[in-house]
C-alpha cells in the first residue's frame, strides 16, 4: 500500500492560471482548419472560430494561449495580417510545409478567438527577421490608448478601444530557427528590441526573454547574466522524444518498452527545471525572473500519409500520463514557474482536439487538462508519495506514482495521481494531515482510466468517446476520518477531491 500524504497546513506557493496554458502556431492545420474556418464556412463558427473548440477550451477553463509561434513568430510581419482581408499579403510558410499563408487570421482574429474563449493572449514578436520598429509599432497598435498612428490604423481596422496584453515574447528560438544567434549576441538583440515594447497607458506587459533549449545551461547562465534585469520571464523548451529526432517513433502502435522510455524522458522535465532555476538562482536571487515553459509535450512521427510539415500526431494515454507527469512538476514548482505552454491546441504535436472538417475529437491530454483544471488559482500543498520503481528494463525505469495537491479558493482540496506503470494496478492510502483533516470527506473523484491490454487507447473519428473520464468515487473507501483508500488502475490518471463537511 503506498502512502499519499497531504498536509493541509502546508501553503507551499501559489499556482498561477498560466501554468496551464497552450499554444497556437500557424502550422498545418492548428490555426485554419483547427481554430478558424471563416465566417462564411458551414462549420457553426462565431465571426469564422469553430463554436465547438471555444465551447471545449472554455470547458476546461483554458487560461492563456500563445501565438503565432514558435518558428513562424520569427517569419511573422505583423502588420500583413491587418485590414481587409483580401488585400492582405501572403507568405510562404517556410517552416511548416511551405504552403503559402494567406494571413486571413492575424492580430484581431486572434484576440477575437481569446475573447470568445475567455484566455489571456501571449504574443511571440519576430526578433529573427522582424525590425525594432516593427516590434515597437505593434506593440503600439495593440496597446496604445490614445490618439497614435498605429492606434488610428487599429481603429480603422475596427477595434476601437486597446487590447489588454500581457505576455510579450521576443524572439523565439533564436539559438535555432529564430536566426542561430550565439547567446552573448542574442543577450544584446533582446536587450534593444525589450527597450522599445512599451508599456502604454494601464497595459503592463510581462517581457519573456528566448531562453534555452533543453540542457542548454550555457545559454541560461549567458542570458540571465548580460540581459537578466531587462526580462520578467526566460522560457524554455523541452520536448519528450520517445526515440531521436530522426527516428521519433510513432504514436501509435508503440511497445511496453516505448511506453517507459517515453515517461522516463518526461520526467527529466525535473532535472532541467532544477538545473536552470539553479543558474537563474545565481544572477536573480530575488526571483524576479520566472522560468516559461512555452513548449512541452510529446513529439512523435506524423501519422503516415500526412504532411511532414504539419506534424500532425494522434493521442494516446501514453500522451495523457505524459500531461499528467508534467503537470504535477510543475504544480510543484509554481513558486518559480508563472506559466507553461502545451504545444499546441490542435491538430498539432500533443493536441487537446483534433479535426477533420466539421467532425472534432477530443484527446487524452484534453481530459488531463480538465481534471488538472482545479489547480489553477490555486494554492499547493505540500504533498509526498511512496513510489516503487517500474519498467521494462533497468535502462528506463521510473517511479510509478506521481503526486501533486493544491487547495482551491472556496477550500476545496485537490489531489491529482497517475499511475506510471503500464500494466500494475497501485493501492494507494491517501492521507490528510493537518489541524481540520478530519472534517474532510469525499467531494469528488474522476479518472482516466488506461488499460494494460491496450497501452495506445485513444480517441478516433470513428470511435471517438472511447477514452473519456468516469466517475471513481465508489471506488475510493474511507475507513477513518481523513484517511482515503482506492485501488489505481495501471496508466490512469485521477482527480480526487475533498471538502469539509458542512454543519447542519
Ligand atoms: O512546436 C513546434 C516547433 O517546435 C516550434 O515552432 C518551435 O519553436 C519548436 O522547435
Amino acid at each position: 500500500m503506498a502512502n499519499l500524504t497531504v498536509n493541509l497546513d502546508r501553503r507551499l506557493s501559489h499556482i498561477n492560471p498560466e501554468v496551464y496554458g497552450n499554444f497556437s502556431e500557424h502550422l498545418g492545420h492548428c490555426i485554419y482548419d483547427g481554430i478558424y474556418v471563416g465566417e462564411s464556412s458551414a462549420i457553426p463558427n462565431v465571426n469564422g472560430m469553430r463554436s465547438d473548440i471555444v465551447a471545449a477550451l472554455k470547458a476546461i477553463h483554458l487560461p492563456v494561449l500563445r501565438w503565432p509561434g514558435g518558428c513562424f513568430a520569427d517569419t511573422y510581419h505583423w502588420e500583413d495580417g491587418i485590414g481587409p482581408r483580401q488585400t492582405r499579403k501572403r507568405m510562404v510558410n517556410t517552416h511548416w510545409g511551405g504552403v503559402v499563408e494567406d494571413n486571413a487570421f492575424g492580430t484581431h482574429e486572434f484576440f477575437e478567438f481569446c475573447r470568445q474563449v475567455g484566455c489571456e493572449p501571449y504574443i511571440n514578436g519576430n526578433l529573427g527577421s522582424g525590425t525594432v520598429r516593427e516590434m515597437s509599432e505593434w506593440v503600439e497598435y495593440m496597446t496604445f490608448d490614445g490618439l497614435s498612428p498605429m492606434s488610428q490604423r487599429r481603429q480603422a481596422n475596427g477595434q476601437s478601444e486597446p487590447w489588454h496584453l500581457k505576455y510579450f515574447g521576443i524572439g523565439n528560438e533564436n539559438w535555432g530557427c529564430g536566426g542561430n544567434m550565439r547567446p552573448t549576441y542574442y543577450a544584446d538583440v533582446y536587450r534593444r528590441y525589450q527597450t522599445y515594447v512599451r508599456n502604454y497607458g494601464k497595459n503592463q506587459i510581462f517581457k519573456i526573454a528566448c531562453g534555452p533549449n533543453s540542457d542548454d545551461y550555457a545559454w541560461t547562465e549567458e542570458l540571465m547574466k548580460q540581459a537578466g534585469h531587462y526580462m520578467d520571464g526566460l522560457s524554455l523548451h523541452y520536448y519528450t522524444v520517445n526515440g531521436d529526432w530522426e527516428h521519433k517513433g510513432a504514436a501509435t502502435g508503440f511497445s511496453k518498452a516505448d511506453w517507459y522510455q517515453t515517461l522516463k524522458k518526461t520526467l527529466y522535465m525535473e532535472d532541467l527545471i532544477r538545473g536552470h532555476l539553479a543558474v537563474m538562482d545565481r544572477y536573480d536571487p530575488e526571483h524576479k525572473v520566472g522560468l516559461i515553459i512555452d513548449e512541452w509535450g510529446t513529439w512523435f512521427d506524423v501519422e503516415p500519409g500526412t504532411n511532414p510539415g504539419f506534424l500532425y500526431q494522434q493521442n494516446t494515454t501514453r500522451d495523457a500520463l505524459v500531461a499528467a507527469v508534467n503537470y504535477n512538476i510543475f504544480n510543484k514548482h509554481s513558486d518559480r514557474i508563472p506559466m507553461t505552454n502545451l504545444a499546441q491546441l490542435v491538430n498539432v504535436l500533443q493536441a487537446l482536439i483534433l479535426t477533420d472538417g466539421e467532425q472534432m475529437l477530443l484527446t487524452p491530454t484534453y481530459f488531463v487538462a480538465d481534471l488538472y483544471q482545479h489547480h489553477q488559482g490555486a494554492d499547493l500543498l505540500e504533498s509526498m508519495v511512496d513510489t516503487q520503481l517500474v519498467g521494462q528494463d533497468e535502462s528506463a525505469l521510473v517511479p510509478n506514482l506521481s503526486e501533486s495537491a493544491s487547495v482551491s479558493a472556496d477550500g476545496t482540496v485537490n489531489v491529482t495521481l497517475a499511475n506510471l506503470a503500464a500494466d500494475r494496478p497501485a493501492a494507494v492510502q491517501v492521507q490528510l494531515t493537518g489541524r481540520a483533516a478530519a472534517a474532510y470527506t469525499l467531494a469528488e473523484a474522476r479518472i482516466l482510466a488506461g488499460d494494460s491490454d491496450c497501452l495506445d487507447l485513444h480517441n478516433s473519428f470513428a470511435e471517438p468517446q472511447t477514452v473519456r473520464p468516469a466517475d471513481f468515487a465508489a471506488q475510493v473507501s474511507s475507513a477513518r476520518p481523513g484517511q482515503f483508500r482506492l485501488q489505481l488502475p495501471a496508466a490512469s490518471v485521477l482527480l480526487l477531491r475533498f471538502s469539509q463537511a458542512r454543519e447542519s
